[in-house]
């Protein structure tokens, strides 16, 4: 269960964040998509985990970049994340997939930050944007700023499990 609250990114992590999404695509196998997507996670203590998209010949065993990221870093001893930014070939952003969002809202805040990130990002350059600013108007070239729980809301998580029930 997720019970800290993440601090605001400094422009360092916001900035490591971004350039590890952008050359996490580098380890991306896909070649039956050719959809190359890269992801990294702020863990709490500090560290950066990156991922990216890994497929198989069997195409459903596609694993997405922001759970190779996860799964990396939980499966080496973290679970507390204060930061995502993903990104991929394409220069309008992209959005982390429905079983993405559901594996990522095991293990992170609701208001832990969540950075888009264009292709064609560009330090000082690419506009920075809220959810709320996009809409209608496109994300061809700006860099969306949202949160696990704008991406996911009235979600189901672990402490739905701990509530009493009706019957036994
Ligand atoms: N993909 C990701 O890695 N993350 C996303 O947020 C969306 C989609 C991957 C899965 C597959 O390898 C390729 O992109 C095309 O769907």
């Amino acid at each position: 269960m997720v019970t800290y609250r993440p601090l605001p990114l400094t422009e360092t992590q916001r900035s490591t964040l971004i350039s590890s999404a952008l050359s996490a695509r580098d380890g991306s196998y896909s070649p039956y998509s050719k959809f190359r997507v890269g992801a990294c996670m702020l863990k709490e203590d500090g560290g950066f985990v990156k991922g990216a998209n890994v497929e198989c010949a069997s195409y459903g065993g596609a694993i997405c970049a922001e759970r190779t990221a996860i799964v990396k870093a939980v499966s080496e001893g973290t679970k507390k994340f204060v930061g995502l930014a993903v990104t991929s070939d394409v220069p309008a952003i992209i959005s982390p997939c429905g079983i993405c969002r559901q594996l990522l809202r095991e293990f992170c805040p609701l208001d832990m930050p969540i950075l888009l990130v264009p292709s064609n990002y560009e330090e000082g350059v690419t506009k920075v944007v809220k959810v709320s600013d996009v809409e209608g108007k496109g994300t061809e070239g700006v860099l969306v700023e949202t949160t696990m729980g704008e991406l996911l809301p009235l979600s189901f998580g672990p402490e739905d499990l701990d509530k009493p029930r009706d019957r036994s």
